[in-house]
């Protein structure tokens, strides 16, 4: 007791995860490779393939956590934020399941699932510690008071860290999401390759665009000279912008940690997927005696386990919606 459902669909994964006493028995996460060609997730194309995956999605969830519909206590649901019409499929189908099983709804906040993450696996973090989320959509440093009780204390004031990646990717000509491409060739290349500018922002809010233009105009400037450039260098411009995206972002943990007195640094969200990131933020660790957490590979990009830990806390306080519950595509943190 108690077990729970959750439900996630903020973006372009369907994801339903099983949470059986406070542990995560199932994780289900059906990817969309519909967007590969379009350098970027097309909202309609997600909401539609959403409602294909959503029904197998949830019988996989249930096989592999063996509990059968009648075994479950609640549902637990992303409401946002996210892509309105992808956050609907899931939302209306968490609604009408737990309607006709006669259960309670637990909403949960798609930006805190990422930081609670941190609450599925051991060593668990405890509070406070700052969360550094990189995703698709923010970038945010979070001082983390108690489950619910997050502070933002620095976030980007344009781009994520994830549209720095994607967009770089797309200006090499690699499929979207880019992220995943830049790391596995950036672990070929000279990371001191190129060097490009860093934002001058002096709070602990961070900028991309300006590296973005950065690397799309040198990218132009060394194709005049030679058309193969992006061919002949891929791996070393990999190298550089990752280098780059990885030393902004720790720079500002870095302030934040010593601003705030806080020893224990923890990330979250898809970015925190990166090898650049994991190996950079280790050694900071070590030099700066940080104790870091870093979730399991499978609950960094969007998941459902994450939803399910969050909606778990959420239990245990008896913290249910109504049925007239809607989803948000911006929701407060
Ligand atoms: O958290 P997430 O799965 O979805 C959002 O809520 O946005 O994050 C997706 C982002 C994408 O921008 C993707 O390119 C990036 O995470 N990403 C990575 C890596 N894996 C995923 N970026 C860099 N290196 C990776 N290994
Ligand atoms: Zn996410």
């Amino acid at each position: 007791m108690p077990v729970i459902l959750a439900i996630e669909s903020s973006c372009d994964e369907t994801s339903v995860a099983i949470c059986n006493n406070g542990k995560i028995t199932a994780n289900v996460i059906a990817n969309q490779t519909i967007h590969e060609n379009y350098g970027g997730v097309i909202p309609e194309l997600a909401s539609r393939v959403h409602q294909q995956n959503i029904v197998p999605v949830i019988q996989q969830a249930l096989k592999d956590a063996n509990v059968t519909k009648k075994e479950l206590n609640a549902v637990a649901f992303t409401r946002g934020p996210g892509l309105l019409g992808s956050l609907l499929v899931g939302v209306s189908f968490a609604k009408s399941f737990a309607l006709a099983l006669d259960l309670p709804l637990i909403s949960v906040n798609h930006m805190h699932a990422h930081i609670l993450a941190h609450f599925i696996d051991d060593p668990k973090p405890s509070f406070p510690f700052l969360c550094l989320t990189v995703s698709g959509g923010h970038t945010q440093i979070v001082l983390v008071k108690d489950y619910f009780d997050m502070e933002i204390v620095g976030e980007t004031l344009d781009d994520a860290a994830g549209e720095a990646f994607d967009k770089t990717a797309k200006i090499l000509n690699l499929p979207y999401p880019g992220g995943p491409l830049i790391d596995k060739y950036a672990a070929l290349g000279d990371p001191l390759a190129f060097k490009f500018p860093e934002p001058q922002i002096k709070d602990l809010n961070y900028s991309f665009s300006g590296l973005k233009t950065a690397i799309l105009y040198f990218i132009r400037k060394q194709e005049l000279e030679n058309p193969n450039f992006i061919e002949e260098r891929l791996a070393d411009i990999c190298a550089s912008v990752q280098h780059s995206i990885v030393h902004i972002l720790l720079n500002k943990l870095k302030k934040a940690a010593n601003q705030y007195g806080i020893r224990q640094i923890a990330i979250a969200g898809g970015v925190s997927a990166n090898s650049g990131l994991r190996n950079t933020l280790a050694a900071t660790a070590e030099k700066e005696g940080w104790e870091v957490f870093i979730p399991a590979f499978q609950y960094c990009t969007d998941n459902a386990g994450m939803i399910a830990i969050a909606g778990y806390q959420k239990y245990l306080k008896q913290d249910f919606v109504g049925q007239e519950v809607s989803p948000m595509s911006r929701m407060e943190f």
